[in-house]
């Protein structure tokens, strides 16, 4: 096993530079096998996560060639076979399948999908989407059976705008008769990159980014290319670390405005920083005002990054709210804040931070990724050592994340136990 050891109090100064965005990655890679032909993916992230879609492409028969971020997948000898409730439950995105497979050969086996604990996350919305396609759902124990002698376009309003919904809903009917639109879609930016890549194999989408997606199915998709954009996420925790402890520290390789609800809260709470096209450089604050964030759908507040950012509420001078509105459980790290020497108050998914607080180091649990993110955050700035055990989940997440913090001179290390 292993766990990460932090030394907290360290000023971060210098560069980092930005993986491709997981969440566009992982639907990115299993969207490879719509195509007929081989397909590049740019700018993977080295992360578990990919690791458990890469063995779920080789079970489905697919090579991958991987260099430097660089990915090929060949799918001409896919094979639709059921894929193992092993594999399914090693990560959330193995659900990008089911409309993948769904898509091209009009049936798909397959078990509910893993991920991190943060609420009940069911996929009931994706079901809808797909029988609405046409898709008969059949469900033995945990395993789903999806079949249709065909799939026709048509409109689908979904009941809440979820991002995997909206995807596999893309997936299933590219190759759909006719026309889909999807009302009430996702508008995260990750979907307009599968949107780009679907268009580069041959699709005929419209509309990623906003609302309402118009997908004309086609009977052919060819090899393409893709980059992953940069993860806003990734992004957001490390800006989040320059305004607590930044000596002009530069995050590079990112689209700034991707991250405009988090840099409005940070200008809110008197943060410096300064952007450039491509980066932005931050400086440590000294004097934090208090702020309320709500976590929203893009454009809002990710609720991506409403834990790293609740470890800046600790250092807040006063009281700020941080509530949580799409997941029910982005709570497990609150245990070890208040061990850590935060003053926390939860009701419910609704969190009252009273700051400022010194935090002391302590031996905490990486609870899911987002949680884990955080628990670095509060470790960097704790005085003493800080011990973060269940890895695992930050692993799946963050590409090199020990290398990038020691890199700008951050105490940081993996110690095995
Ligand atoms: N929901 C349903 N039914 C569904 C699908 C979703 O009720 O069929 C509910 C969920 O329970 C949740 C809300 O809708 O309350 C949002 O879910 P959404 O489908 O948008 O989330 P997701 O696609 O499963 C992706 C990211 C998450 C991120 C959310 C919201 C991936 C693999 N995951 O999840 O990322 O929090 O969108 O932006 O893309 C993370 O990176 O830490 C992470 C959890």
């Amino acid at each position: 096993m292993e766990r990460i050891v932090i030394e907290g109090g360290f000023p971060l100064k210098g560069t980092i530079t930005i993986s491709g965005a997981k969440n566009s990655a992982v639907a990115l890679i299993p969207a490879a096998l719509l195509a007929n032909d081989v397909c590049t993916i740019k700018n993977v992230p080295n992360i578990t996560d990919r690791d458990a879609l890469f063995d779920i492409i080789k079970w489905l028969g697919c090579t991958i060639e991987q260099k430097d971020g660089i990915i090929k997948i060949d799918p001409r000898n896919l094979k639709n076979i059921l894929i193992t409730e092993e594999l399914s439950i090693r990560l959330r995105a193995s659900y990008y399948f089911m409309g993948v497979l769904l898509g091209k050969y009009k049936h798909v086996e397959m078990y509910f999908p893993g991920g991190c604990n943060i609420g009940s996350r069911p996929i009931d919305i994706h079901l809808d989407g797909f029988k609405t396609l046409g898709a008969k759902i059949t469900k033995k124990g945990h395993k789903y059976i999806l079949d249709a002698k065909e799939l026709k376009g048509n409109e689908i309003n979904l009941k809440f705008a979820s991002v995997g919904a909206t995807i596999n809903i893309m997936f299933a009917a590219v190759y759909a008769k006719g026309r889909t639109i999807i009302k009430n879609a996702a508008k995260e930016v990750e979907i307009i990159n599968i949107m780009d890549f679907l268009n580069n194999m041959g699709a005929k989408i419209s509309g990623a980014g906003t609302d309402t997606i118009v997908i004309d199915g086609v009977e052919e998709l060819k090899g393409a290319e893709i980059t992953v954009i940069p993860d806003r996420i990734e992004a957001g925790t490390y800006i989040l670390m320059g305004a607590l402890l930044g000596d002009n520290l530069k995050i590079d390789g990112i689209i700034p405005e991707h991250n405009q609800a988090l840099l409005n809260k940070l200008k809110e709470m008197g943060v410096d920083f300064k952007i450039s096209e491509h980066s932005i450089v931050i400086n440590k604050c000294e004097n934090f005002k208090p702020v309320n964030v709500r976590t929203e759908v893009y454009p809002g507040f990710p609720t991506d990054l409403n834990q790293p950012m609740s470890i800046l509420m600790t250092q807040a001078n006063g009281t700020c709210v941080m509530e949580e509105t799409i997941w029910e459980k982005r709570i497990g790290h609150y245990p070890y804040l208040q061990k850590l020497g935060a003053n926390i108050e939860l009701d419910g998914n609704k969190a009252t931070i009273k700051g400022k607080t010194e935090l002391k180091g302590t031996d905490t649990n990486a609870t899911d990724l987002r949680a884990g993110a955080a628990l670095i955050l509060a470790g960097l700035i704790a005085s003493g050592t800080t011990t973060i055990n269940d890895i695992d989940y930050i692993l799946r997440g963050y590409e090199n994340i020990i290398l990038k913090l020691s890199n700008v001179g951050a105490k940081i290390k993996i110690e095995q136990i």
